[in-house]
């Protein structure tokens, strides 16, 4: 059975990191149909919309995503919305994956994608010299989003680290951490371990090696995401995917990054370690880690299209 996949290049180097995955793709011969659909700011100044309805269709009619990467205006702009916020809920796509790797570490950060301390419930006393954010967290995102990480690590080392805050965020915390025992109880073959949030920044730090994948709630997930990726190369090696209930969205960490942009030198590697994923998820379980290793050992030369030709030289 072939499988229909949706690639949207967006922004800036999306428009050239897309088409290098395309071509590593495409060296793979695999019953897998591409299309190409827009979305993104250029998008948006033409249609008037961010991600147009057709775009959006032909996503709910594939397998999976690829997206690039889109420009957010630095004000406000009305009517624009961020289309890969708009993708993540309209598919539901309530957990943030990111693999970092390099040489010992290997680790997956399960982050929650849904809700925690970006549920966008702030406000500002009358006097203006008091803002509060509320932080949500529910039972049923916490268990959803633990269980993920249960089947990521039981096809992996095994080894799971739940993330949180629980001695001092005593009820939003408690409410996560309650969750994820009682879901890893389902679990046995796991070891798992817990951690407090800031004890695992520095663990990050000082022993990536020792981790093999950590779950954590929104906030916390963000930043130690970026950690993580800052420890095994940066930007340029850091892979993601968007998964949860609808059609799954796999996308480099990076953003258009407009000062490279059409000079042909944006390093190709985390769209092609998104692909990978993308692979995985599909079942193509072999083929990603050709990808997969592929991509981890070929340098980036500095220029796009070399990087990827090597890259698919090392498919073998
Ligand atoms: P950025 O990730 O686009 O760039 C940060 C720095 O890293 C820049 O110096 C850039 O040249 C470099 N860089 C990023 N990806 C690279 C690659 N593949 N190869 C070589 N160098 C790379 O983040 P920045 O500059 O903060 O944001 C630029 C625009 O991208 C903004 O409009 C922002 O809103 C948007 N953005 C979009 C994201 C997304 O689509 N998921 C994520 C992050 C930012
Ligand atoms: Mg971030």
């Amino acid at each position: 059975m072939g499988f229909a996949v949706t690639f949207i290049s967006g922004d800036g180097i999306g428009a050239e990191v897309i088409p290098a995955a395309q071509q590593v793709l495409e060296a793979l011969r695999l019953p897998v149909d591409i299309q190409h659909a827009e979305a993104g700011f250029a998008t948006f100044e033409q249609r008037g919309s961010a991600l147009p309805d057709d775009t959006l269709r032909l996503c709910e009619n594939s397998s999976a995503v690829l997206f690039g990467a889109t420009q957010s205006p630095m004000a406000k702009v009305a009517g624009y919305n961020s289309p890969i916020l708009q993708l993540r809920r309209h598919f539901d796509l309530y957990a943030n994956l990111r693999p970092a790797r390099r040489g010992d570490i290997d680790m997956l950060i399960v982050r929650e994608n849904t809700e925690g301390l970006y549920s966008h419930r702030e406000h500002v006393s009358e006097d203006g010299r008091t803002a509060i954010a509320e932080r949500v967290i529910t039972e049923k995102a916490s268990r959803r989003i633990v269980q993920t990480a249960c089947e990521m690590a039981m096809k992996r080392r095994r080894k799971l680290t739940i993330v949180h805050k629980a001695n001092v965020l005593k009820e939003t915390c408690g409410l996560f951490r309650e969750a994820a025992f009682d879901v890893v109880n389902q679990f046995p073959d796991l070891t798992v371990d817990e951690m407090l949030v800031d004890s695992c920044a520095m663990r990050l730090v000082m022993t990536p090696e020792g981790f093999d994948v950590l779950v954590t709630t929104n906030l916390f997930g963000d930043i130690l995401s970026d950690l993580a990726a800052g420890l095994t190369g940066g930007l340029g090696l850091a892979p993601s995917a968007n998964v949860g209930t609808g059609v799954p969205v796999f996308e480099p960490v990076h953003g258009s990054a407009p000062d490279i942009a059409g000079h042909g030198i944006a390093d190709p590697r985390a769209t092609i370690l998104s692909l990978g994923l993308l692979l995985n998820h599909l079942g193509f379980v072999e083929q990603a880690t050709r990808i997969t290793e592929a991509a981890y050992h070929t340098e980036h030369t500095g220029n796009t299209a070399q990087t990827t030709q090597a890259i698919i030289r090392a498919l073998g």
